[in-house]
């Protein structure tokens, strides 16, 4: 299975925040927010993503990354000229992708939780489409994911005004290669986007979409609003103080998959200087 991470889009919501920078270039606390889904797709056992980008900040994301082999993985790149809507990502990465399955994660995405690696590795052999339902207390403000009394699912909306259920659908989806088609099926949105709900949509009619509801044990922050931005930073921060451990630690991560040696390791936190992320590298 491939991996996309999607950082595109205006992030008008975080502004002034994101009149110059990418909103996944922002700090999560002491990283950049595109280290949290990228460690997921990673912790899926991904070592090939594709990072798509608003063409301004497509150089910055190089550069913070580059090609993914001092993690052992294999990353490109591609931009979003427009924030035409998530689908869109399958139409940009139709030759990343090729043959393959392929697992999307959004950039302003965290996930974190016991069990969550287990919960990712069991979707890479998909059969048609797999994604989650997480209870928020907001779900306007997201995909919505209904279900009856046998937790069918019965449908599934975007940004409902008024929602079926309180059930909303995270950043994370995995999908076989049907997804590019479809993608390309799909017709945009009043809001004029390629909507993945419409994907989600399209999948539940031919009866191929699984939905699992995330345990109480998961947290999931969408921080694509200052609030949630600031919740999202605190979460970590008293997270690793408490447990002297990292969060999306990519060369932990690439390390304890075996994608990396213990060599590879250790030089590897020289590019961090003298800070905190490489004094945990060394720790490990
Ligand atoms: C997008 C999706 C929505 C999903 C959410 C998760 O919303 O359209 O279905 O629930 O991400 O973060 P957006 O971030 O574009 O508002």
């Amino acid at each position: 299975m491939k991996g996309i991470v999607l950082a595109g889009g205006s992030g008008t919501r975080l502004s002034p925040l994101t009149i110059a920078v990418s909103k996944q270039l922002l700090p999560v606390y002491d990283k950049p927010m595109i280290y949290y889904p990228i460690s997921v797709l990673m912790l899926a056992g991904i070592r090939e993503i594709l990072i798509i980008t608003t063409p301004e900040d497509s150089h910055l994301f190089k550069r913070l990354l580059g090609d993914g082999s001092v993690l052992g993985c294999s990353f490109s790149y591609e931009v979003q000229e427009q924030p035409n809507g998530l689908a869109e990502a399958f139409i940009i990465g139709e030759s990343f992708i090729g043959k393959d399955k392929v697992a999307l994660v959004l950039g302003d995405n965290i996930f974190y939780g016991n069990g969550l690696s287990k919960l990712l590795q069991s979707k890479v052999t998909v059969d048609g489409g797999a994604i989650f339902a997480y209870p928020v207390r907001d779900p306007e403000r997201f995909g919505v994911v209904a279900f009856d009394k046998d937790m069918n699912v019965t449908s599934i909306e975007e940004k409902p005004e008024s929602p079926q259920s309180n059930y909303a659908v995270p950043g994370i989806y995995f999908y076989d290669n049907d997804v590019v088609a479809i993608a390309k099926e799909i017709k945009p949105s009043h809001r004029g986007e390629l909507e993945i709900t419409a994907i989600n949509q399209e999948y539940l009619l031919r009866k191929k979409l699984t939905v699992g509801v995330m345990s109480r044990g998961m947290s999931w922050f969408d921080t694509g609003t200052v609030d949630a931005l600031d919740d999202a930073t605190e979460f970590i921060r008293v997270l690793q103080r408490n447990q002297s451990t990292m969060i999306a630690c990519l060369e932990e991560i690439a390390y304890k998959m075996n994608w990396i040696s213990y060599e590879a390791l250790k030089a590897s936190a020289s590019r961090y200087g003298k800070g905190a992320y490489a004094q945990y590298i060394n720790t490990l």
